[in-house]
């Protein structure tokens, strides 16, 4: 097969990491987790106690990622692997904001390009398709409802031991949507050249297969 990169977007808990996992995996690609960069450097953010001088931060960290045959992609920031931490409510809560910002998208975008610069990526994230990987050879833009994007983060929550309010998931998920989508750099939108995928109602399996054959048609 030809190397390729494959480009992933779509709004919060649409199944993204988990599908792009697989397709990556089916492929002996390397799946690349970029809100895992920015949810990191919103852990930063917070440890630093929300000071909001974001040339500074992104000035005084050090990020890379790291892969680990059991556990997949890890993130070290500053030499201390913060992965565990990164989905933490704390996080997920200020991520959008974080991710707003000027310093610390040219920081993130910088490091994704590189990243997939000898191709044989299937990377997920907002502005994969429009900004980071503009000629991937693949773009999909992954959608689903609001109702089945909560349900499935509750599920997930579920299998980490955490209670989770559906409602409240559900407003979390459309307030982070909106912020993502309307902000001024780079907002989550569909690339031209994408494909629309709506994954409501569709397993795994399913939608790996559809990208899968999107895939081979290329
Ligand atoms: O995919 P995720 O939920 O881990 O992403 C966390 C946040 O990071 C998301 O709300 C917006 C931001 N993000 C971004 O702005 N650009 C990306 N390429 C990936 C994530």
């Amino acid at each position: 097969m030809k190397l390729i990169n494959i480009a992933l977007d779509g709004p919060a808990a649409a199944g993204k990491s988990t599908i792009a996992k697989r397709v990556a995996e089916q492929l002996s690609m390397i799946y690349v987790d970029t809100g895992a960069m920015y949810r990191a450097i919103t852990y930063k953010y917070l440890k630093q106690n929300k000071t909001d001088d974001f040339e500074a931060l992104i000035n005084s960290t050090e990020l890379y990622l790291t892969y680990d045959n059991e556990k997949g992609q890890r993130i070290i920031l500053d030499n201390t692997d913060v992965t565990d931490y990164l989905r933490e409510n704390d996080v997920t809560q200020n991520v959008s904001y974080v991710a707003s910002k000027e310093p610390v998208r040219t920081f993130a975008v910088k490091k994704q390009k590189e990243l997939a610069d000898n191709k044989g990526i299937v990377m997920d994230g907002r502005d994969i398709g429009t900004v980071v990987l503009p000629n991937a050879e693949l773009k999909v833009y992954m959608i689903a409802s609001v109702e089945e994007r909560a349900q499935r983060r509750q599920k997930d929550n579920e299998l980490r031991g955490i209670d989770s309010n559906l409602e409240q998931l559900k407003e979390e998920i459309a307030e982070r949507d909106h912020y993502d989508m309307n902000r001024e750099i780079s907002p989550l939108t569909k690339a031209d050249d994408a494909v629309t995928l709506d994954t409501t109602g569709k397993s795994i399996e399913t939608v790996t297969d559809e990208i899968l054959t999107m895939v081979k048609n290329i």
